[in-house]
């Protein structure tokens, strides 16, 4: 298979280390990956000869792995990069939230009228199986509601205030320190990358068209010691839930803070875990929990994705 990486970060690095790694695996599906071009935007070129619009006119590339940074105003560049992918008859497979936000349902359409793969495992938690579980495994069933912990960084900085007593600044240096959150951290803490993975999970799987406006959002930075301290006195931690709710004939979507009881299944969801739980109207209720967290699970669940359309699944 020929592919081509577009973004060339640290998901792009750990997934061509990855690649390497897992040769072996691989080799045993009959899956023979050939990096064909890497276009990034910086020090890391590998082809800087090649345009996205060159790669995806090459008629041996067979996909294209969309790594570009997450944009949530517009989806861009990444989504005028699937655009012209699934436009050539490339399969494409993304972990950039943003492209997916603001054009799934087109370039999924794109896709099929073209007769390729369009998928985004990595897009709701990574290593988490939660947006194609959803697919394939609530096939044929109502979702009538989603309820999530799906920031690592949060549920991390929560579980020091938690474990320590400290402040969110200080539990956000040590998971700056600890390598967990990022620089600007911003879109996880304020509750945006929680609301983007609930958007999508909400769009894909129970078929609606909403936007980032639809969706009330709050995030973690307001909680104090005494709020994290007076939960555990009743019994309860403080997690950031997402939370997508069939209600009259539309769906009410939030993200916040919210204090759960020990009984609740995301009390247990500690550190950078992460988990989804989806209620339907035939199957019951299914619960995914765990998950790596980092750039090489954030690859391997880009690998799985590849993996998943050489052998022939339609997502
Ligand atoms: N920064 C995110 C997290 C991973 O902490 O879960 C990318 O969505």
């Amino acid at each position: 298979m020929n592919i081509a990486i577009i973004g060339y970060g640290g998901v792009g690095k750990a997934f061509v280390a990855l690649l390497e790694k897992q040769t072996e695996l691989l080799e045993k599906e009959n899956l023979h990956i050939n990096i064909r071009y890497i276009i990034g935007r910086n020090g890391d070129i590998y082809n800087n000869e090649i345009s996205v619009c060159d790669a995806a006119a090459d008629p041996a590339l067979d996909l294209a792995v969309i790594l570009t940074p997450t944009n949530k105003d517009s989806g861009q560049p990444g989504l005028n990069y699937a655009r012209t992918f699934l436009s050539a008859g490339k399969h494409v497979v993304t972990a950039d939230k943003g492209l997916v936000i603001h054009g799934y349902h087109e370039l999924k359409q794109l896709a099929k009228e073209k007769g390729v793969q369009f998928t985004l495992g990595c897009t709701t938690g990574g290593a988490l199986p939660s947006i194609n579980g959803g697919i394939m495994d609530m096939a044929g069933s109502e979702i009538c509601s989603i309820e999530g912990t799906l920031n690592g960084t949060s549920n991390y900085i929560l579980q020091q205030m938690e474990d320590c007593g400290c402040t969110y600044k200080e539990a956000l240096a040590a998971a700056q320190k600890d390598g967990i959150a990022e620089a600007n951290p911003a879109l996880d803490v304020e509750g945006w990358d929680t609301a983007g993975k609930l958007l999508i999970l909400c769009n894909v799987l129970m078929h609606t068209n909403k936007t980032l406006d639809d969706i009330e959002v709050q995030g973690i930075t307001h909680l104090t010691p005494e709020d994290i301290k007076a939960a555990s006195e009743d019994g309860c931690k403080y997690k950031l839930v997402g939370r997508a709710v069939k209600q009259d004939k539309d769906i009410q979507l939030t993200v916040k803070a919210e204090k759960v009881p020990l009984q609740h299944l995301l009390y247990q969801v500690d550190g950078k875990n992460k988990a989804v739980r989806y209620v339907s109207d035939t199957l019951g209720e299914l619960v995914i929990m765990g998950g790596a967290s980092g750039t090489t699970p954030a690859a391997a669940s880009v690998l799985r994705d590849i993996v998943n359309i050489h052998r022939g699944y339609q997502f």
